[in-house]
């Protein structure tokens, strides 16, 4: 269990700063007992009040049937770091395996939702309520609305933009391949 200081609230007006530059995000869950850990890159910002996300989740996996079953999703955004997790989450099935045990994948639980298992290890999390979704041809289109945010100090620049030169983030390019995250051009 953690006991992390370095931790800030990001205000809920600002949660979509956590994703909105899409990074292959993490997606944490439970069936009540044992917390499972997904890859998922196909996921994005859909609306700023309430914060609201949509995530592409194949209705076969460990995290759909979660959710289901719960109605809460953790996103965690990872770092370079965390690549191999990455890479082990999003091959294996917390149907087949539990995958925090066996990677020894630390864990916290949330602020707001209580029993929602939350990826220690990332450095951004987004605690969401799932709303209802939608089913095309076996992939679910999940709308997650977002109840608490946070980050490790120092992710967010004061004007609420990622930090890419402190945390570089994982952006995929398909298959085993990652862009990491780089310049930044401000035209302001
Ligand atoms: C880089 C990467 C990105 C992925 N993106 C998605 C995605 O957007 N949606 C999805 O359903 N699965 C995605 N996957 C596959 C799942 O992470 C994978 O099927 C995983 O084993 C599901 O785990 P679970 O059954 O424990 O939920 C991705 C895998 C990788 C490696």
């Amino acid at each position: 269990m953690s006991n992390r200081q370095d931790i800030v609230e990001v205000p809920l007006a600002q949660a979509y700063r956590l994703m909105g530059f899409g990074p292959v995000i993490m997606v944490s869950t439970t069936d009540g007992s044992t917390p499972d850990a997904s890859t998922v890159a196909w996921a994005r910002p859909c609306a700023k009040e309430p914060p609201t996300f949509s995530l592409n989740v194949g209705t076969g996996h460990r995290t759909y049937k979660n959710l289901a079953k719960t109605g809460m999703l953790c996103i965690n955004v990872p770092t370079r770091e965390f690549v191999d997790t990455v890479m082990y989450c999003g091959r294996v099935s917390g149907n087949d395996v539990d995958k925090v045990r066996e990677r020894e994948i630390e864990i916290r639980y949330g602020n707001v939702l209580r029993d929602l298992p939350l990826l220690d290890d990332c450095v951004a999390w987004l605690e969401c309520r799932v709303v209802p979704w939608t089913i095309e041809r076996g992939t679910s289109m999940i709308r997650a609305e977002a109840v608490a945010a946070s980050c490790v100090e120092g992710v967010l620049t004061e004007q609420y933009a990622w930090n890419v030169a402190r945390f570089q983030t994982l952006h995929h390019l398909g298959g085993s391949q990652f862009m990491v995250s780089g310049d930044v051009l401000d035209m302001g």
